[in-house]
Order: structure tokens, then C-alpha cells, then sequence
């Protein structure tokens, strides 16, 4: 059956600069996180780091006239806060004028820009005067948006404030596996307060500026089942994995409190923490942080299926990226099991779970607010081939499109989603895996920078000429 999107929706694609920019050390900018965390032994795969990653910092024209030939409608980027304010400090001409050039290359080429201002690369200076566990870094986030706006709000109407604070904070702080690598549940809750005023702030600083911009943030979200629904063991897991990754930020940002359960919960493990993050948390903070939006960045890439015991046979998926010992992103872990379930699994060992992301919208907009959606991130690793020259994906076509026919499932039943970014444009710097996991619908040939649109590409372009999948 052929499922039509709205004639207004709008299809684009993703990327985020230390994944896909390189320079990282030219022109002005100096060390990030992810430039510092690269370089410990064994936190990304083979040692891999984005010093270069697809130079698009060199090739960001080429880039762009790709995506108008693919007939992309936007192209949701960020911002290296490294390039534009060094260490946290004094503005470097250079860097914004990289972003000011990007922005009319996207004009020229009718692409709307999509701007994020944080994904995950602080300036590795401010880590070292304590990262997002000091609220001062609130300030300085603010400093560096307002510079943002200075450059490009003239042309700039979609301000996205943070991707994923989840993973800034405690898959950052609390697991180590992200940048800073940190191990701590305390630094992981300060962070993720951190995060959330820091998104606060911005939102009504811009908005004062100018009432007319498109403000809003992106959230990971997942869907949390048990493994069995009649036993409570499993729909307390469920419970648990729901309210620290969906609620801990959907429930400020929307509702102006923290999930007072998952507080508890939190507080059994480790009640010295919990008591510093309340602390925290001062008088106004939530008012802050719960700011009225004019979209919702919602990224799905795949649900939590899970136990209150451990599965009798292991799950096939979710195994550990690194060399280095990584603790749980969950501070009240004790006791969640995932099970196995029999869905295919992508080249990351992540479920195919496209009628999740059907629920997921529809809850979203249930339970929370009419806020308009966008699915801001979605896409596969597999594992391609290039096979004289081409690169017959069909997995990943056979993703996108499951995936938009989920996203025409949502907007049937009521809910208002206005758009899907294909999570990414390019192949790049995919984290603690570095290059060794490839999402693109765009090949990259990291030795001569080549780039081939992939079958999925094609697809792709194919789904937005038509608007239909
Ligand atoms: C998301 C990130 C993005 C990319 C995808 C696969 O969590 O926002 O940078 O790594 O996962």
C-alpha cells in the first residue's frame, strides 16, 4: 500500500560536526571532549578519532550540492562550540564564519537549515573546570549561543539547544562510554540538570531576541517492554528503563518537574548523590527548564525489551562498543535484564522496531503536550560492500521506508509530526565505534574522501520526490 506524507512535511538529513567535520585543530579551534576522550587508550574503537573525519569543513559545498541533487528539504547540522568559541573564551572569526558560509550554501541550494547547538562537543577546557556538573557552564553555553545568534539569526530560523542530553549526561558521566568518559552517578545527575537549564536559558534568551524563531530540543526516545507483561519483576524494569531514559527529560522540559519515582529509585543507589542533585536544582530552575517549545526533536532508533531476571538465552544484540570497561547509563540498573525477542537486529546489534516509533510519537503527543513533532534522527549501520563501485544497501532502504510508513502511521492517528531526518547523510565518526559502523545513505571513502549515494540514497531521494513510501 502506498502511504502519502503531508504536502508540508519535510524530509532531511543529519549530521553533527565533530562526526563529519575534521579541521579539527585549524583555523582557530582547539580541543573538544571528544578530541580529548579520543585519544584515551581504548575508548574508541582502533583508536580512532575525527581529525578529518569527512573533511566536510573543506568540502561542506560539495556536500551541500549533494543533498540538493538527492532533493533533501533541510539539513540539520550543529555547531562546534570549539570553533567558535575556543576553551569556552573569546570568539573565533573563522569558525563562525565557516558556519555563516554553510548557512548560504544551503540557501543558494533552497535546503532549510537546521541548526543544533550542542552534540556533545564542549570545549575539553571547560571539562577541566568541571564540565556540566558546574553550573558556570550553563552560562558559558548561553555566551556561546547568543554568538550563534549573532552570526546567523538573520538566516537561521530553527534553533535546536542540545541533541540527546541522555547521552551527555549519563552516557557521558554515569557509563564513561561518551566524553569525558566520567564514572560517576553524581556527576551523571548534575550533568543532565546542567544540560536541561542550559536548554532552558537558551530557549528564552532567543526567544527574547527574536519571538519569531523555531525553538526547540531533541530528545533520544525509546519504548520500554517487558518481557512479560504479567510479571512485575519485568514491568518494573520496563518502569525503570522508561522513566531514566523517556521521563527524566520529557517530564521537566514538558511538565516542569523530574519523575519523583525515578528520584527514589535513584536515591535507594546512591543517596549521597541524590541529595547534591536536589540541592541543585534551585528555586526557578524547573521554570527555566520547562519553557514553552515550538517543536519536539524526538530520535528513535530502536525499543528496550526487558526483564526484572536475567533471559535463559543471552540477547543476540547491544554488546559493548570498546576495549574499555564501561559502566551502566542507568544509575538504578540492578535488576533490568534485556531479553531476546527475535526482531532483526542492525549492523549496531540494534532491534528493527519501525511500529515502535508509531507508539512512541503517539505517546509523546498523549501524554504530553501538543507540541509539534519531528522525527530528528533515525537510520541503520550495516555492514555495506562496495561492489564495483555501487553499494547495494537494500537493509537500510528497507529501514527508512518501514520507518517513514511508521512515522504516515502516527500522522493517521492524529498526531502531529511535521517531519523525518534520515540519521546520517554521510557515513562518519560513529563515536566510541569511530568509522568501523556506517549509517550513511551516502558512502564515504575515508582515504580519498570520495562520497557514493548509496541504493538507500536512491531510495531516499525517491521517497522524497514522490512523498510517498
Ligand atoms: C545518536 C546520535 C548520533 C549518532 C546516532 C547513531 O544517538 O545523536 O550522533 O551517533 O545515534
Amino acid at each position: 500500500m502506498t502511504r502519502s506524507l503531508p504536502d508540508d512535511f519535510l524530509f532531511g538529513a543529519a549530521t553533527a560536526a565533530y562526526q563529519i567535520e575534521g579541521a579539527a585543530f585549524e583555523e582557530g579551534r582547539t580541543a573538544s571532549i571528544w578530541d580529548a576522550f579520543a585519544r584515551v587508550p581504548g575508548a574508541v574503537i582502533a583508536g580512532d578519532n575525527g581529525d578529518v573525519a569527512c573533511d566536510h569543513y573543506h568540502r561542506y559545498a560539495d556536500d551541500v550540492a549533494l543533498m540538493k541533487d538527492l532533493g533533501i528539504q533541510s539539513y540539520r547540522f550543529s555547531t562546534s562550540w570549539s570553533r567558535v568559541r575556543p576553551d569556552g573564551g573569546d570568539v573565533n572569526a573563522a569558525g563562525v564564519d565557516f558556519y555563516s558560509r554553510l548557512v548560504d550554501e544551503l540557501l543558494d541550494a533552497e535546503i532549510l537549515p537546521w541548526l543544533t547547538l550542542y552534540h556533545w562537543d564542549m570545549p575539553q577546557a571547560l571539562e577541566e573546570r568541571g564540565g556540566w556538573t558546574s553550573r558556570d557552564t550553563v552560562d558559558r553555553f548561553v555566551e556561546y549561543a547568543l554568538t550563534m545568534h549573532d552570526a546567523l539569526g538573520d538566516r537561521v530560523d530553527i534553533w535546536t539547544t542540545l541533541n540527546e542530553p541522555w547521552c551527555s549526561s549519563f552516557l557521558s558521566y554515569t557509563a564513561g562510554a561518551h566524553a569525558p568518559g566520567r564514572q560517576s552517578v553524581h556527576d551523571g545527575l548534575l550533568a543532565s540538570h546542567h544540560l536541561l537549564l542550559a536548554h532552558g536559558r537558551t530557549i528564552s534568551e532567543l526567544r527574547a531576541r527574536d519571538p519569531e524563531l523555531d525553538l526547540g530540543i531533541t530528545l533520544n526516545l525509546t519504548v520500554a517492554e517487558p518481557a512479560d507483561p504479567s510479571d512485575a519483576a519485568d514491568r518494573d524494569a520496563a518502569r525503570r528503563i522508561d522513566g531514566q531514559f523517556n521521563r527524566w527529560f520529557l517530564d521537566p522540559i514538558l511538565r516542569g518537574s523530574f519523575p519523583q519515582d525515578i528520584v527514589e529509585d535513584i536515591r535507594r543507589v546512591d543517596a549521597p548523590a541524590v541529595d547534591a542533585f536536589v540541592a541543585a536544582v534551585r528555586p526557578g530552575d524547573l521554570d527555566t527548564i520547562s519553557q514553552p517549545l515550538d517543536f519536539l526533536g524526538v530520535n528513535y532508533y530502536h525499543g528496550e525489551f526487558v526483564g526484572g531476571r536475567p533471559a535463559e538465552t543471552a540477547p543476540a544484540g547491544d554488546q559493548a562498543a570498546t576495549g574499555r570497561a564501561v559502566g551502566s547509563p542507568f544509575p538504578s540498573h540492578e535488576g533490568i535484564h534485556w531479553h531476546e525477542r527475535g526482531l532483526e537486529r542492525t549492523g549496531m546489534g540494534w532491534e528493527v522496531q519501525p511500529e515502535g516509533l508509531t507508539r512512541l510519537l503517539t505517546r509523546v503527543a498523549d501524554e504530553y503536550s501538543a507540541v509539534p513533532l519531528f522525527v530528528t534522527e533515525n537510520g541503520a549501520a550495516y555492514d555495506d560492500e562496495v561492489v564495483d563501485g555501487s553499494i547495494d544497501d537494500a537493509e537500510r532502504a528497507a529501514y527508512v521506508r518501514a520507518h517513514v510508513a511508521a512515522v504516515a502511521d502516527a500522522i493517521d492517528q492524529g498526531v502531529d509530526v511535521r517531519g523525518y531526518f534520515y540519521w546520517s547523510l554521510l557515513d562518519n565518526f560513529e563515536w566510541a565505534w569511530g568509522y568501523d559502523k556506517r549509517f550513511g545513505i551516502v558512502h564515504v571513502d575515508y582515504e580519498t574522501q570520495t562520497r557514493t549515494v548509496k541504493r538507500s540514497g536512491a531510495e531516499y531521494a525517491g521517497i522524497i520526490a514522490d512523498r510517498a513510501v
